[in-house]
């Protein structure tokens, strides 16, 4: 008996008419017509059927404190990092992690069911740390939770941070982070990147590294984050994240720079929403955009996904736990509306930040895990380009969260209702 049978799918590569049977929390098959009876079946109707959504870079401990104690007035990073110093004391351990969750039951309704957050460590009390361990453990049936032990206030330049993060991951915190831009110097930034790597490589862990998140075209920290890696035997387990400068970096700079990330094998993360909106503040006119050169590190190979980074915090004020709207801008900003590079932003969000998280089980063939998201669109281009309804999100072969089909009721006389504006198909 099969526990779960979704009928006449669309998958992201492209096959249309695919069922997939589900038992004991596995795709078990996945193919035309599959026969044999099944506890729930579901009725595709030809929309697309994805691997969940993945956020490769986000901050669970600050989400929903929009307006605590106060807004950002600038909109700057830096502003920001001032503003979460100043909440940092008034928060307790109990309102973060009730953020976490309700932020948690969000990202499920948009089908987003692994995410890795950053956590800062730079509060002696790891108040936040302990938080987005037990939250964890809570939501590990429904999300895969990856969280990283981020110095917000610098490894050397906060006096305590170093030490933090070691408590930090011995307490379980699975991921070494850092923030080499924001330490006193740019010989501190580099040690700290030579430190950081030195303790991933040590402890078998992962590194994900807040890098050159700046429009300084001199703040060349990846370079040293890529040496490291290669020096250490990193390659596939770093990460760098945000790399913001390399929008303002010479172009002859950058012509040798990528190709030493590739030879690292560095995954990139830049977050759309965030750097859009964060970069280029102090430029008159022309303002720069800020993000990352995207179509050039995918063109030397490097595996870049789109990371959310904020929703509702010190800073970023808007959002909804949906992959698709860092997608959807990071089609914009590149940027890059050619079909192929609009097709690889839905993998952005998808099987790239797979990659970067070494997720297992992850995928849509038989024997990867049975968790999914049916989505009211045709395919991935059409999904970003409505931020497509998630009309079921299922986990483990079971259903976690669905919403109606949506349809628009036109009071036009006679004219149809359009069915979430999808029934347009580029030719
Ligand atoms: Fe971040």
């Amino acid at each position: 008996m099969i526990d779960l049978l979704v009928r006449n799918a669309t998958l992201p590569d492209g096959r249309t008419g695919i069922d997939i049977a589900c038992k004991d929390g596995r795709i078990a098959e996945a193919a035309r017509g599959i026969a044999g009876e099944a506890r729930t079946a579901i009725d595709a109707k030809g929309y697309l059927l994805s691997p969940p959504f993945i956020d490769s870079h986000f901050h669970m401990d600050a989400t929903l404190s929009l307006g605590m104690p106060r807004f950002n007035m600038s909109g700057t990073l830096l502003e920001g990092i001032a503003l979460w110093g100043e909440l940092k004391p008034l928060l307790t351990q109990e309102a973060v992690v009730e953020r976490a969750l309700r932020y948690c039951d969000l990202a499920v309704a948009q089908g987003l069911l692994a995410i890795r957050t950053h956590v800062d460590v730079c509060d002696d009390r790891l108040l936040c740390a302990e938080a987005l361990i037990e939250v964890r453990r809570k939501v590990a049936p429904y999300i895969d939770l990856q969280i990283v032990a981020f110095p917000q206030d610098g490894f050397y330049r906060s006096p305590t941070a170093r030490n933090n993060l070691i408590r930090a991951l011995d307490l379980g915190v699975d991921v070494v982070g850092g923030i080499p831009h924001f330490e006193r110097s740019m010989a501190d930034g580099a040690q700290s990147l030579k430190e950081l790597c030195e303790i991933a490589a040590a402890r078998g862990l992962l590194a994900d590294i807040h890098c050159d998140e700046t429009d300084d075209p001199l703040s060349r920290h990846v370079e040293t984050l890529a040496f490291e890696t290669q020096r250490l035997g990193l390659q596939g387990r770093v990460t760098g994240s945000h790399l913001t400068s390399m929008h303002s970096m010479d172009n002859y700079y950058v012509s040798k720079l990528i190709p030493l990330i590739a030879e690292a094998g560095l995954h990139v993360t830049p977050n759309p929403l965030i750097n859009i909106t964060l970069q280029g503040r102090a430029d008159t006119y022309p303002k720069r955009r800020g993000m990352t050169r995207v179509p050039e590190l995918r063109a030397a190979g490097i595996n870049v996904s789109f990371g959310h980074d904020c929703v509702m915090d010190p800073w970023y004020p808007l959002g909804q736990a949906d992959m698709l709207e860092a997608a959807y801008m990071g089609i914009h900003a590149a940027p890059m509306t050619s079909r192929e590079a609009m097709r690889w932003a839905f993998d952005a969000v998808t099987v790239n930040p797979a990659k970067t998280l070494q997720l297992q089980g992850y995928g849509l063939e038989k024997g990867c895990n049975a968790d999914f998201v049916l989505l009211q669109a045709k395919d991935p281009i059409e999904a970003i380009r409505l931020k497509a309804n998630r009309l079921k999100v299922v986990r483990r072969g079971k259903v976690i969260a669905e919403t109606p089909e949506r349809v628009a009721a036109l009071h036009l006389g006679g004219r149809p209702g359009l069915v979430n504006g999808a029934d347009y198909a580029p030719g």
